[in-house]
Parts: C-alpha cells; structure tokens; sequence
C-alpha cells in the first residue's frame, strides 16, 4: 500500500513537451536517481490521474527502481482532495501481482504519496485506499484456478474476510437449498462432486428499517459448458467465471470497512458447471425457486440459471429493494463491446442513472443494451414459461431479460462483465493480465450514492 512521503517535497518546476497523454518521460538527475515526468493530457480527470499514476509505477517498475516518491500537488490544483487518492488507486491497482505458486517471489517495490497533506485528502486516500484493498481481493480469487478454487473454498474465504470486519456471511449448503426449492441454482450446481453453496455477505450500516439492496453476483468456479461442452479454446480462463460473485464480496466489504451508512446484501450463488453422471441435459425442464419452469436448450447458458434463483432468494429471502446483478454471461457481450466495456440491461431508469454516475466515479465504462419486446418474446418457451437460449440471437440482451423476468418489478439492473473482468492484454494503464476486478469500484460507488442521509 502507499505512504505518505515524510520528506520534503520538491520544488521545481519543468516545461516540457512530453507527447501525448499519458506519455512519460524520465531524467538523470545523477546519484539521487531519476525524474519521471507523465502527460496526464489536457483537462485531466480522477481517471486520468490513475492511469498516469499506473504508467508512472509500471515505468519504473520496468527501469528496475525499487522505490518512488509520486508528487501529487499538481493534481491537487486540479482535482483536490480526491486527486492524490485516484493517483494511489492507480499507481496500487497497477501494482497488483497475481497469487504466484513460484518458489521465486517478486521484487518488492516501495511507493510513496507526496504533496497529499491535509485532513480531506487524507479520508479520501484511507477510502480509496479501502476500496483498492478490495480490488485486489477480488482480482486474486477470480485469478485462483479452478482446483484451488471449489465454491465450498470460495464460501470459506469469503466468510474468513467477512468475519474480520463484523459481515454477517450465511453459507447455505446443498440441503438448505434444496429445501428452498432452487431447482435451477441446482439443475447446474448438481453437475460436480463438488457441491453448490449460496453465499449470503449482510452489511447493515443504515437504518434498521430500510430494505436493503442486493448485489447478486454469477460465482462458476469452473465452467465447462455441461453436456454442451466447450472447446479446449473455450475452456481456458473459466476459473474466471466467479468475477461477478467477487465484485460483489469485494463491494460488500469494501463498503463495511469504510462503515458507508447503507444497508447492502450480497447474494452469490457458487457451482462449478460439470459433467457427470447426474448432470443436466439440453431438453430438461427445470422449476425456479420463484415458480416459474425453464426449458433448458443449452447447459453451456448456465449462469441466468444459478442467478434467477439467487435474485428470488434476494427478493424473497432478503427483503430487498433494489437488485444489481453482474456476471461473466455472454460472449455475444464480448462481441458487442470487447474489452473495454461492459453491457447492462435495465427495468429502472432512476437506478440506471444511479449506475451510471458511480461508473463515472470509479472509472468503469458501460453501455446499456435496449429491451424492446421483441427481445423477451426470444426467450419464450412451448413447454416452460421461459427457455434458457434465445431462438434468434441478441445474446447478451436475452440473457439480461432472462435475469429481470426473476426481478419482476423491483428496480433491478443488470451488468455483463464478460469481456471487462479478464484480460489477458491490458487495456488501461493499471490493469494486468488476468482478473481486472471489474464491478467492485462501481458497485462500492452506487451504494454509496445510496447511502442514508446522515
Ligand atoms: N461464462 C460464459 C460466458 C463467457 C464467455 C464469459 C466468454 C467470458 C468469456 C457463459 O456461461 C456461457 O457459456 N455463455 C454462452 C451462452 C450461450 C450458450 C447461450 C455463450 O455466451 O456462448
Ligand atoms: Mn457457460
Ligand atoms: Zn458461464
């Protein structure tokens, strides 16, 4: 983590043409060592902060520097308190370095915060700081593989980091949902040795009486498709397929250990999507926890299955008021947005807008996808009040309606991180290859935005 510098700070002041934003410079000064200086490009804004600050670490990471002294004064001028705290966030978030099962542990490297004094940029560094520490928890569980990673472990290391901080975390465990009657959280949770759990994380920081909302997040430890088994090109990287049950632990937490005044339930349904004997087939009819029965035409379209139920149990179950969900769900959303931005699909225009601001805040791009009545009339099924595959594309569409037939009216939105939340080429400054921790930062944001009135 970062610290503030104790030193003096410097005091010079250089003209340069540096190129382009974001392009960096670096200067001999002789036995104290270098200057780097970063373009953060015209009007700079809290992202372009962290991505100067995440080029400035990966360059003197790169030059073999052990240490740096960030200068945060001239962002202060710009951005004020909240300046030095997007400049920590990016410079930690590019940082990271991925669970290593190496003997050889990397280098480590000392990062300073320099020109950030004063009580207001401090509680804005601590929050960020937080949030960031959350980041990294959830980029490490989407990053551990599927062996190391089975929902039991996840609901383990979930509840470990609840505890530590007073979250109230309920594991339920196959009995228990059967008995709830989650036939589609089961239709795919039945498929491995390895037995489904319902992970349920309660921060109560608002007033007793106030519903809480619920953040509903797609945990597939391993997704191999079922009987509609993938490709070997496909199979590669699914241990990533729980980076929307992290964004929501990670958000979860984040927001208890900064005591944001809101009531939040995070709601993570944890299988692995595998074959055996027992496993589902393409054909089968299955009945929802809501009631509602699903034609299953494809067992590969697993992840609506597991989260209609767990956004029930969130209505039914948690009382709640407002429900995000977010998931690795389609690849037709990789298609349609890559890398950079995630797809959404919405009932609630206020709610969409909430989303929208905290996206901005945290940095985060999403695009919202329509749900004209043609697109619901695609997941209709002869047999079953809803089928699991759309009968004429607009996947990631399709797949969001699927969602919000199981919200019903309650102000609910829904996020496809299926191209944001891995990348194996970063496409921003403080990525690095693999888990992104896509969704933590927003979903902190919204609920925060949320937060009661003191
Ligand atoms: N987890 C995948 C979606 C995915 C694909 C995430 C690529 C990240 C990268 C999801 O469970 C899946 O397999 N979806 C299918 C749905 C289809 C069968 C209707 C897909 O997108 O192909
Ligand atoms: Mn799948
Ligand atoms: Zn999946």
């Amino acid at each position: 983590m970062v610290k503030l510098w104790q030193g003096e700070s410097a005091q010079w002041r250089i003209e340069l043409e540096t190129g382009g934003e974001g392009t960096a410079l670096s200067l001999h000064t002789g036995a104290q060592g270098r200057v780097l200086i970063v373009n953060l490009g015209g009007e700079p804004t809290a992202e372009t902060a962290r991505r100067a600050a995440a080029k400035a670490v990966k360059t003197l990471r790169g030059l073999e520097a052990a240490s740096a002294v960030l200068d945060a004064a001239p962002v202060v001028k710009v951005l004020g308190p909240e300046g030095p705290a997007a400049l920590a966030q990016g410079a930690e978030l590019a940082c990271y370095r991925q669970p290593s099962w190496k003997e050889e542990p990397d280098k480590p490297f000392a990062f300073y915060l320099a020109g950030a004094e004063g009580p207001e940029a401090e509680t804005a560094l601590r929050e960020a700081q937080a949030v960031t520490r959350w980041v990294y928890f959830a980029r490490d569980l989407v990053n551990c593989p599927a062996n190391l990673l089975t929902p039991q472990d996840m609901a383990q290391r979930m509840a470990e980091a609840a505890g530590k901080l007073g979250v109230e975390a309920e594991i339920l465990d196959e009995t228990q949902t059967r008995a709830l009657g989650m036939g589609a959280f089961h239709a795919v949770g039945d498929s491995a040795a390895h037995p489904p759990r319902l992970i349920v994380l309660r921060w109560r920081g608002g007033k007793e009486d106030t519903p809480p909302i619920a953040l509903v997040g797609k945990g597939v430890c391993c997704d191999t498709g079922g009987y509609c088994l993938k490709t070997a090109a496909g199979l590669k990287g699914t241990r990533g397929d729980m980076a929307g049950g992290a964004a929501v632990c990670g958000a979860l937490l984040a927001l208890a250990e900064n005591r944001v005044p809101v009531n939040a339930a995070a709601v993570i349904p944890a299988v692995e999507n595998r074959l055996s004997r027992d496993s589902f087939l393409p054909g089968d009819v299955i009945r929802s926890m809501s009631g509602k029965t699903i034609q299953v035409n494809n067992t590969d379209a697993e992840g609506r299955l597991i989260l209609a139920d767990a956004v029930t149990y969130a209505l039914q179950k948690e009382g709640a008021s407002r429900v995000v969900d977010i998931a690795t769900l389609t690849g037709a959303c990789v298609a349609a947005l890559g890398f950079t931005t995630a797809g959404l699909v919405t009932n609630d225009e206020g709610l969409f807008l909430a989303l929208m601001n905290a996206a901005k805040r945290a940095g985060e791009q999403y695009w919202r996808l329509p749900d004209f009545p043609e697109y619901k009339q695609m997941i209709e099924s002869p047999v079953a009040d809803l089928c699991n595959q759309s009968s004429d594309g607009c996947g990631a569409i399709t797949a969001g309606l699927f969602i919000g037939a199981f919200a019903g009216t309650t102000p609910w939105v829904h996020l496809d991180i299926a191209g944001t939340a891995w990348v194996d080429r970063p496409r921003w400054e403080y990525q690095v290859p693999g888990a992104t921790g896509a969704g933590v930062t927003t979903l902190y944001q919204l609920c925060r935005g949320l937060a009661d009135a003191p």
